[in-house]
């Protein structure tokens, strides 16, 4: 294995789309950012300038940190913000990691733009589960907005009302056709007839869900948050923000030039979204270049099924060692809730359902971020920044028998907090994550940090557990999980990474309502089993 340096320049870009200019955040003047390329078992150092007037932190989505907490990344978690003018180097190993994850930051909603991918190769001589294409492509999906991102997380905070409607979304930044002034920005791929490629899709996006096709074209899925699976066939995929999928897709239809879609999936009722599709090209060599085929199929934005039945194909390519016996089974309850409104100018500021203040929990519980990272505040035994009651079943009565998913639990009164879960070194966790609807039923795409996890189960409605059907021989192995909307699913695994650990709605509103959690994951006796010390040059808030 080798160390591969990277040195990323926070910067501020002035770029025109949508027929509109501004000013946003990326890395080394290239949007989207530049793409970090490793091996499985590499040392990774990135120097972080900041100079931009912004607060920034960088997250390696997907890299579990084994033993390097203190390089997560999300902000008031695991550090301080890199304040303007400020530099940070972020040093990690890829320890048995492979495969296609992507790099975005973790302060406000500054991730909009600030992102890129990060590809990780076998180690040389380690085969693919398949045959290995002729050639592979990053597909980053993401969502732009026009207006500064910063001040519109901060506007939509204090309307208490609900996120603004994304302005388009784009592949590789670039919208397509379908949207103003975007008939050239298009991003293209070029095919020859015959030949088999490899599309690694991150969805990259702030607040929404997507899926993703081409036009006459089967996809099959070889790997899901940078873990093999099973391949699986497929017309089109689902992917929430956080999740990677890679999909093999072979050139064999009558040349031409296809369209690549990207549009919303939304179980949210009444929830306003950008409706129209970012469109790329999937162009064969020698094709008449100025007619594009019938654009690609995507399933109804509703398609609650097209989502399952994506879910339903991915399994880890081999028998896994899924945790048998659990030490700690925790019932979280996820969803959005309504919180009555303090503000004096009621009208002003109380804009959302029944004159409240949209929120989220889990366990009816508001996640409030700390004054100074939780990590360095358990790691130097500073009292007063969080408390560790967070409990292990809803506040609320939760009737597992009776409960419906639209009531369950009343959480219009939840709490405000910052509680978090302390965990013994080498506890087997279990979590029913389960999708509550005060507000609206919806899929919320859960992601935990520093751990992948073993999706055993899933199902619509309520958990039960005399009726959940679970899988423990080939579960996939993920970092971000879709709970169905109105539904639940069973997360498993070791807590054999000690640090501090955010587990967070991939929404970005939603975390910024408070849809999160961190778990306390305690030293063991070795060295191996113990947290480092912090870096030097750690940020102070
Ligand atoms: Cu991709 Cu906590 O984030």
């Amino acid at each position: 294995s080798s160390t591969r340096f990277y040195d990323f320049k926070i910067q501020t870009l002035k770029i025109t789309k949508l027929c509109n200019t501004k000013e946003l955040v990326t890395v080394n003047g290239i949007f989207p950012g530049p793409v970090i390329y490793a091996q499985e078992d590499d040392r990774i150092i990135v120097k972080i300038t900041n100079e931009t007037p912004y607060n920034t932190t960088i997250h390696w989505h997907g890299v579990r940190q084994r033993l390097s907490c203190w390089f997560d990344g999300p902000s008031y978690i695991t550090q301080c913000p890199i304040q303007a003018g400020q530099t940070f180097t972020y040093e990690f190993t890829l320890v048995n990691q492979k495969g296609t994850f992507f790099w975005h930051a973790h302060v406000s909603w500054l991730r909009a733009t600030l992102y890129g991918a990060f590809v990780v190769y076998p180690k040389p001589g380690v085969p693919y589960p398949f045959n290995y294409p002729y050639q592979e492509h990053i597909l980053l999906l993401g969502e732009y907005y026009n207006k500064d991102v910063v001040q519109l997380e901060r506007a939509t905070i204090a309307s208490g009302g609900n996120p603004p409607v994304t302005d388009a979304y784009t592949i590789n930044g670039h919208p397509g056709p379908n949207y103003n002034c975007s008939n050239n920005d298009v991003y293209k791929i070029d095919v020859v007839p015959g030949k088999t490629y490899l599309l690694r899709l991150i969805n990259a996006g702030l607040n929404s869900e997507n899926f993703f096709a081409i036009a006459n074209h089967k996809l099959t899925i070889v790997e899901a948050d940078a873990e093999y699976t099973k391949p699986f066939t497929t017309d089109r995929v689902m992917l929430g923000p956080g999740q990677t999928i890679n999909v093999l897709v072979t050139a064999n239809q009558p040349i031409g030039k296809y369209s690549m879609a990207m549009g919303p999936y939304s179980s949210a009722k009444g929830a306003a979204f950008q409706n129209i599709s970012a469109i790329g090209h999937f162009q064969y060599l020698g094709a008449v270049t100025n007619s594009v085929s019938l654009p690609a199929q995507l399933p109804s934005f509703s398609d609650n099924l097209a989502v399952k039945t994506v879910m339903d194909g991915l399994k880890s390519l081999n028998t896994v060692n899924v945790p048998k016996e659990i030490d700690a089974n925790l019932f979280i309850t996820i969803g959005l809730n309504v919180q009555k409104c303090q503000s004096k100018t009621p009208n002003q500021n109380c804009q959302g359902l029944n004159n409240g203040v949209m929120a989220a929990s889990m366990n009816n519980i508001s996640f409030i971020k700390p004054p100074i990272s939780l990590l360095e505040a358990y790691y130097k035994k500073m009292n007063g920044s969080f408390t560790e009651d967070f409990p292990g079943v809803p506040l609320k009565f939760y009737d597992f028998v009776n409960g419906a998913p639209n009531n369950i639990p009343n959480d219009t009164q939840a709490l405000n907090g910052t509680r978090v879960k302390v965990l013994e070194y080498g506890t087997r966790v279990q979590l029913i994550l389960q999708d509550t609807g005060t507000v609206t039923t919806e899929n919320h795409p859960i992601h935990l940090h520093g751990y992948s996890f073993y999706v055993v189960g899933y199902g619509t409605g309520n958990y039960n557990p005399q009726t959940a059907n679970f899988n423990l021989v080939d579960p996939p192995y993920m970092n971000t999980i879709g709970v169905p909307a109105g539904g639940w699913a069973a997360i498993r695994f070791l807590a054999d990474n000690p640090g501090v650990w955010f587990m967070h709605c991939h929404l970005d509103i939603h975390q910024s309502w408070g849809l999160g959690t961190s778990f306390i994951v305690k030293n063991g006796e070795g060295v191996l089993e113990t947290l480092p010390h912090p870096p030097a040059d750690m940020p102070r808030c």
